[in-house]
């Protein structure tokens, strides 16, 4: 009997298992019944936009945690498809910080040409995921939110592709109870607009506070104000973005930091992160997890290490992205069909302690992007995921983040030059901070003269 295997999320991450599927497909595997459920009604993941926040229309937590004007913050040819390059997709080369828009096309556009859209089931949440022991076979429980009706229907394999930054770990701050003003987790943010003219706080040091923070910074707030834990981000700020020591209360409008100094605010952000919350996932089988490179219990970072069946993908902190997913499917898959064996037990257990070992000895950013590129390397080289140049990808984040040091908003309107095809990205018509128009067409329209510099 056919294998059926069910993957929970479409969005980069389970779009790359229905992809490497696909590829194996066409090569003249015989590939399992797959089934994906997605609860948004588009796919996409994250980089399907919603200005909704809190509920959505079903009663539903609102997946969406990005926001309008939301760019790249790495550059393209990092996380390029290596079977599918952004020459291909548009037609021409484009430069190397895409908006939001741009990348959700291009992600869609992989899945559209190879028509695979229809193992899809949108508007359909995974509510309850169990094993038995018994029948060796996993039951999902699956409600479609355009009729409300409940379903059941057993898998022998799962993955979990639902995403980790979409439920805000949200602090308390004495005195925000009282703050007369707005405060908001980075989940809930949607337009930077609406800070123009304020004196903004975020609370955090990560991707999240130092994107909205520019943001603000770029439409218009009077001053953004960055407060950190553990350690600043650094940056040569401009003159009115600072960086202070972490919240100790709120008084009136008034926030009070550790080192004894205060500051007038109108709203405060936390920009804290978010948590690993799979409450559809029975408990022996969740991952529960701080934001980290390498998540405990799974074997390759993908498989449940009690019980191999179960694959997460995508649950790493990420410098690499889409590719990385990608490698994550090909080798899932290549399991699936019994191209790789797994080990036993006591190997994978070991395995997982090697590279957690590895993990908490990084000291930085670089020796991070290095990490992430072995585990990569390591995950393609037994498939045939098409030649990705990790050492090159590597290189270029290694670039990347010595732009940013150089100049925190400039940064975006460096070029770099694509691993796949080898052109040198178009500098865009725009420089980033005057960009303030995101959307795709705007983006695409690149004077001719320009394009192929
Ligand atoms: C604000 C923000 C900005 C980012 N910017 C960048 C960037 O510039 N560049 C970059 O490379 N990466 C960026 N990322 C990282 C981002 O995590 C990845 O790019 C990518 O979206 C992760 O893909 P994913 O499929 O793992 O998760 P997601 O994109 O979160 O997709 C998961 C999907 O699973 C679905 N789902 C969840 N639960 C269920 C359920 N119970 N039943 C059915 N479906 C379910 C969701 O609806 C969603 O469609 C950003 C992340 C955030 C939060
Ligand atoms: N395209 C873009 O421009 C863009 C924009 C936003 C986000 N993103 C992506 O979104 C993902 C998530 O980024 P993120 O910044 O939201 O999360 P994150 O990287 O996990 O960082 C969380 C931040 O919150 C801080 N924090 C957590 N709990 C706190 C507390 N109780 N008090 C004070 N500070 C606290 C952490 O401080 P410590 O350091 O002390 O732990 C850290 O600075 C990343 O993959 C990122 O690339 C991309």
């Amino acid at each position: 009997m056919t294998k059926r295997i069910a993957i929970i999320g479409a969005g980069p991450s389970g779009l790359a298992v229905l992809r490497a599927f696909e590829s194996a497909r066409r090569k003249g595997a015989e590939i399992p019944e797959i089934v994906c459920y997605e609860r948004q009604s588009d796919y996409g993941g994250l980089w399907n936009y919603t200005w909704r926040t809190g509920l959505d229309q079903y009663g539903e937590p609102v997946h969406g945690s990005m926001y309008r004007y939301l760019w790249s913050n790495g550059p393209k040819e990092c996380l390029e498809f290596s079977d599918y390059s952004f020459e291909e997709h548009f037609g021409r080369p484009i430069p190397s910080y895409p908006p939001r828009a741009v990348l959700h096309d291009y992600i869609k556009g992989r899945i559209d040409k190879s028509g695979i859209a229809h193992y899809i089931r949108l508007n359909h949440a995974v509510k309850w995921l169990t094993y038995s022991h018994h029948s060796k076979k996993f039951t999902l429980r699956v409600n479609d939110l355009t009729t409300n009706e409940t379903s059941e229907s057993e898998f022998d394999q799962v993955f979990v592709a639902c995403g980790h930054f979409s439920t805000p770990q949200v602090p308390e701050f004495p005195g925000l109870r009282q703050f007369l003003g707005r405060v908001l987790h980075a989940h809930d943010f949607r337009a930077a607009d609406e800070f123009a003219g304020k004196d903004v706080l975020c609370v955090g040091s990560s991707y999240s506070a130092e994107d909205i923070g520019i943001q603000c910074h770029k439409y218009g707030a009077k001053s953004v104000t960055f407060s950190w834990r553990t350690r600043p981000m650094g940056f040569k700020w401009p003159d009115s973005l600072s960086e202070v020591p972490l919240l100790e209360r709120v008084e009136g409008k008034t926030a009070y930091f550790k080192d004894g100094t205060k500051k007038d605010v109108d709203a405060i952000i936390l920009c804290t992160g978010y948590l690993n919350h799979f409450p559809f996932i029975e408990d022996s089988m969740r991952l529960n997890s701080r934001n980290r490179l390498y998540p405990p219990n799974m074997y390759k970072g993908i498989f449940w290490h009690t019980n191999p069946n179960l694959m997460y993908i995508g649950m790493q902190d990420q410098y690499y992205t889409f590719n990385m997913f990608d490698a994550q499917a090909w080798y899932a898959r290549d399991v699936v069909l019994g191209r790789i064996a797994l080990p036993n037990y006591g190997v994978m257990v070991d395995d997982i302690a090697k590279w957690t070992v590895a993990e908490e000895a990084i000291q930085d950013a670089f020796e991070a992007i290095d990490f992430q590129t072995e585990y990569v390397r390591d995950l393609i080289t037994p498939t045939d995921y098409p030649r990705l140049d990790v050492d090159g990808v590597a290189a270029t984040f290694k670039e990347w983040e010595h732009h940013k040091m150089d100049n925190i908003l400039t940064y975006r309107d460096r070029s770099y030059k694509s691993l796949l095809t080898g052109t040198q990205a178009p500098i865009h018509h725009t420089p980033w901070m005057k960009a303030l128009d995101d959307s795709l067409e705007t983006f695409l329209n690149q004077p001719s003269s320009q394009a192929a510099e």
